[in-house]
C-alpha cells in the first residue's frame, strides 16, 4: 500500500485529503506544518508528500528545498490557493512532481497522485533493472583467470567508452554477444539501448527492412510504416551479429551507414541520420570471405577498427573449471540445491575434452548435469556421453585425434624416398613434438602435461629424460 504524507496547516484540508485519499486505499498520515513534515519525512519512509505552499513557518518551497538538500528521494505535489500558478510553477521547478489548485476537483487529485506514485515506482524500477544489467555486464560475471582473457578485460575496458566501432570474433560460444553486451553496459550509452541483429538468421529479403526499416506501401506486404533497427539503436549500441552472413548487396548499404551514420528506410525519401555505436561479431574468418569476394573489403576494414578475439575455450584451459565451478554455483543456487561434487576423474576429463562449443557447451553440460544428478557427486559416468568418449570413457583426456584442429599445431614430417621411410624416427619426433607441446600448454606443469597426453606421470617423466628435453 503506497503511504502518503500531507502536510498543511488547515486542519479541514489535512481532513478531506486524509479522509479521500484513506477512502482510496492509500496509507495516510499528517502533518500540520512545514517543520513538522519535514521531521516525519526524514524519520519515516513515504512514496510521496502533499504540500501547502502557504503556511505560516516554512512554506511549501522551503520544504521542496530542504527536503531535496536532505536528497530524501520522495516526490511532491505542491497545494496552491486559487491564482498562486506563478509559485506554483516555482515549486515544480525545484522538483515538485505536480501541483493541485484549491478548491479541489477530487477526482483529478486522484489522477495526479496516481501518477505521481506510478511515475516513482517506474523510475525505481528502472534503477533496480539498470543495477542488475550493470551486475550482469560487469566484470563480476565475466569469468576467466586465463592471461588472454585478462589481457582482453583490460582491452574491453579501455575501449567500451569509447564510439570505436569493433569487431568482435572467436568460435561459437566463446562470448561474443557477452563481450558485446559488456561493452555496452560499461558505456556512456548504457541508459540507452542494445540492439543486436543476427544476420545470419534474419531470411534475405526481411534483413533490409529489420536493420533499415520501410514506409507504408514500400513493397507488397508492408502495410505501416516500420521503424529498423538502426533508429531503434538510436543514442545506443547496435550489435550485428553474425556480420559475415550479410548478403553482399545489403553491404554497400551498410557501409553507408558505418560511415556516415546516415541511411533511408526502404521506400523512403528522407535521410535519417542516427547516433549509434556499431559492434560486428562473427565465427568465421572475414579475411577469407574478403580473400573469396563475398565480403566487400572497404566495409571490413571500416568495421575492423578495433579487432577483439576471444579465445576458444580450450585454448584457456586454466578458465574450464573455474567457469565449471561459476556455472555449478549458478545453476545449484537456481535450484536450491546444494552444490555437486566433482570426482576428481570427471574433472579430469572435463580439462581434457576440447569443447568444440566452448562456453556454452559448457554451461549446458554443467546444467545438465545439476538436473540430472541425484547422488550430489558427478562421476565420470555422469558425464555427457561425448565427453567420455573422448577420452574413451576410462577417465584420462583424450588423444589430439585427426578431427581436431589442435591436429595443425602437429607437423608430422614425411620424409618418404624411392627405399621408403624411417619410422621410429618420424615417431620421435612426432613423440618430442607432443611433449612440447603439452608442456607449453600445462606451464610446464608436468602432472597436468601427462593428463593432456594421457600418459601416466612417470611415464612422461621417463620420456623427458630419455630425450634430454630441459623443461
Ligand atoms: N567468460 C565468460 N564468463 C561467464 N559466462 C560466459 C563467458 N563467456 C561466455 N559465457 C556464457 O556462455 C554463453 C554463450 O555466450 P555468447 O552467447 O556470448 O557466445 P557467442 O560467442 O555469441 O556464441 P555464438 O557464436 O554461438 O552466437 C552465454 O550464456 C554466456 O553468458
Ligand atoms: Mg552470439
Amino acid at each position: 500500500m503506497a503511504s502518503i504524507l500531507i502536510i498543511d496547516d488547515s486542519e479541514s484540508i489535512r481532513d478531506l485529503l486524509g479522509e479521500f485519499l484513506g477512502g482510496n486505499g492509500y496509507d495516510v498520515a499528517v502533518a500540520k506544518d512545514g517543520e513538522d513534515g519535514i521531521d516525519l519525512l526524514k524519520r519515516q519512509k513515504f512514496d510521496l508528500y502533499l504540500v501547502d505552499l502557504v503556511m505560516p513557518g516554512k512554506g511549501g518551497v522551503e520544504v521542496l528545498r530542504e527536503v531535496k538538500n536532505l536528497s530524501i528521494g520522495v516526490p511532491s505535489i505542491v497545494i496552491t490557493g486559487n491564482g498562486s500558478i506563478e509559485s506554483a510553477v516555482n515549486a515544480i521547478r525545484l522538483g515538485a512532481f505536480d501541483y493541485i489548485q484549491k478548491p479541489f476537483n477530487l477526482e483529478a487529485l486522484r489522477i495526479t497522485v496516481d501518477r505521481a506514485l506510478d511515475h516513482q515506482r517506474l523510475q525505481k524500477e528502472n534503477a533496480t533493472l539498470k543495477k542488475q544489467l550493470g551486475e550482469k555486464y560487469g566484470f563480476r560475471n565475466f569469468i576467466g583467470n586465463s592471461p588472454r582473457m585478462q589481457n582482453l578485460y583490460r582491452i574491453i575496458e579501455k575501449i567500451s567508452d569509447t564510439d570505436s566501432t569493433i569487431l568482435i570474433t572467436g568460435e561459437s560460444g566463446t562470448g561474443k554477444e557477452l563481450v558485446a553486451k559488456t561493452i555496452h553496459y560499461n558505456s556512456s550509452r548504457a541508459d540507452h539501448p542494445f540492439v543486436p541483429i543476427n544476420c545470419g538468421a534474419i531470411p534475405r529479403d526481411l534483413l533490409e527492412s529489420e536493420l533499415f526499416g520501410h514506409e507504408k506501401g514500400a513493397f507488397t506486404g508492408a502495410v505501416s510504416a516500420r521503424v529498423g533497427r538502426f533508429e531503434l539503436a538510436n543514442f545506443g549500441t547496435i550489435l550485428l551479429d553474425e556480420i559475415g552472413e550479410l548478403p553482399f548487396a545489403l553491404q554497400v548499404k551498410l557501409l553507408r551507414v558505418v560511415q556516415e551514420r546516415e541511411f533511408e528506410r526502404i521506400g523512403g525519401t528522407r535521410t535519417i541520420k542516427v547516433n549509434v555505436r556499431i559492434l560486428a561479431a562473427t565465427n568465421r574468418e572475414l579475411e577469407k570471405a574478403v580473400a573469396g569476394g563475398t565480403f566487400r573489403e572497404d566495409l571490413y576494414y571500416r568495421l575492423n577498427v578495433i579487432p577483439l578475439h576471444i579465445p576458444a575455450l580450450r585454448e584457456r584451459d586454466d578458465d574450464i573449471l573455474l567457469l565449471f565451478d561459476h556455472f555449478m554455483n549458478d545453476f545449484c543456487n537456481k535450484r536450491k540445491r546444494p552444490l555437486l561434487k566433482v570426482s576428481p576423474e570427471a574433472r579430469n576429463l572435463l580439462l581434457g575434452y576440447r569443447w568444440p562449443g566452448n562456453v556454452r557447451e559448457l554451461e549446458n553440460a554443467v546444467e545438465r548435469m545439476v538436473i540430472l544428478n541425484d547422488s550430489g557427486v558427478v562421476g565420470v559416468d555422469d558425464l555427457p556421453e561425448h565427453i567420455r568418449a573422448s577420452a574413451g570413457g576410462n577417465g584420462t583426456p583424450r588423444l589430439p585425434s585427426a578431427s581436431d584442429t589442435l591436429q595443425s599445431d602437429i607437423r608430422v614430417p614425411a620424409p618418404w624416398t624411392a627405399s621408403g621411410i624411417n619410422m621410429n624416427a618420424v615417431l620421435d619426433d612426432l613423440e618430442r613434438t607432443l611433449i612440447v607441446q603439452a608442456l607449453e600448454r600445462s606451464g610446464g606443469v608436468k602432472n597436468k602435461a601427462a593428463l593432456l597426453l594421457g600418459l601416466n606421470r612417470t611415464t612422461l617423466l621417463e620420456k623427458i629424460k630419455k630425450m634430454g628435453l630441459t623443461t
